[in-house]
């Protein structure tokens, strides 16, 4: 089966390729090969790999400056969406288009489900729901696939941006408030081959690891388990503190917690705590 995925310099982009189960051919593209808002680039891509399926892995994921830069997010992460999800009607192909648990506003007591009602706190989020919509409208057998809170050993993410901070400072202060699931973005690209391998129905689902943490729970993880591998050279001091004392333009969720058992039901991929992918990616990045 041929796929074609966009945006594969990304964090998921790059895992998508790397994890390409035996049977599935693919063509990745990067923002370079293909932008994802030219229409004929991205129906000339289609017809030239031949693929059945389209897996969008490219997004405006920069939440905090989308507040500034909303023309650029909006081009993206929602009027590209529509773009890519035409092309693949046209092609005859199904789309994955990949959405965040920023469409919700955190106001919920328990883990949310595809059908609750979203309702985003950010820029971001706006547009990556008027994503969602345009690619469920476009009648391309579209599967939405939110997730949150993605790490990888490469990209910008926060086990990253952590494991920096943890070297360089004496001390490092972490928002406390915020709860989800830290999501690996290689266990996410081998759930993304299970549901298109299983040929699963349109609409949306939900996919990030198991278990529950603050930023602060996984700051705290994140120095553990780096400590154990060599890859921080001592401990310094967590501090717990509240979003209030972290401003930021963006306003976050205090929740986003996702229920992704509808996913599990469907798919042969494991879902893991998110501690145990934590530990594989720190595994890949230690020191030989
Ligand atoms: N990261 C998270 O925490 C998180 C959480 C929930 C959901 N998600 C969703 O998961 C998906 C993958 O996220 P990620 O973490 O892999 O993001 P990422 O690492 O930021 O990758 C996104 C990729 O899209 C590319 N891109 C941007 N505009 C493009 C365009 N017009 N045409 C083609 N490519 C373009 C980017 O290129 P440049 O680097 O050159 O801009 C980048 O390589 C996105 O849909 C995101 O909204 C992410």
């Amino acid at each position: 089966m041929k796929v074609l995925v966009t945006g594969a310099g990304g964090q998921v982009g790059h895992e998508l390729v790397a994890t390409a189960p035996d049977g599935i051919a693919v063509t990745a593209v990067n923002r370079a090969d293909l932008d994802i808002g030219d229409a004929a680039a991205v129906a000339a891509a289609l017809a030239a790999s031949g693929a059945r399926w389209l897996v969008n892995a490219a997004a405006y994921t920069a939440v905090d400056r989308a507040e500034s830069d909303r023309e650029a997010a909006r081009t993206i992460n929602d009027v590209a969406v529509g773009t890519l999800a035409t092309a693949a009607r046209a092609a005859g192909a199904r789309l994955v288009q990949l959405s965040t648990d920023f469409v919700f506003d955190g106001r919920s007591s328990r883990a949310y489900r595809p059908e609750d009602a979203p309702n985003p706190l950010s820029v971001y989020g706006r547009t990556k729901l008027d994503g969602e919509r345009r690619a469920l409208a476009a009648d391309c057998g579209a599967i939405v696939l939110r997730t949150s809170w993605v790490y990888a050993a490469h990209g910008r993410n926060f086990a990253l941006t952590m494991l920096k901070l943890l070297a360089e400072r004496d001390r490092v202060r972490v928002v406390a408030d915020q709860i989800g699931a830290p999501t690996w973005a290689r266990g996410l690209a081998r759930a993304i081959w299970a549901l298109v391998r299983a040929d699963a129905a349109p609409g949306i689902l939900h996919w990030c690891d198991l278990g529950v943490a603050s930023w602060y729970d996984f700051a705290v993880a994140i120095q553990d388990e780096g400590f154990a591998r060599g890859l921080l050279p001592r401990r310094v001091p967590i501090e717990p503190i509240a979003t209030a004392e972290y401003p930021t333009p963006a306003e976050r969720p205090a929740f986003s917690l996702l229920d992704t058992r509808a996913t599990r039901d469907l798919i042969d991929a494991p879902a893991l705590h998110w501690r145990h992918h934590l530990q594989g990616m720190l595994d890949d990045r230690r020191p030989a």
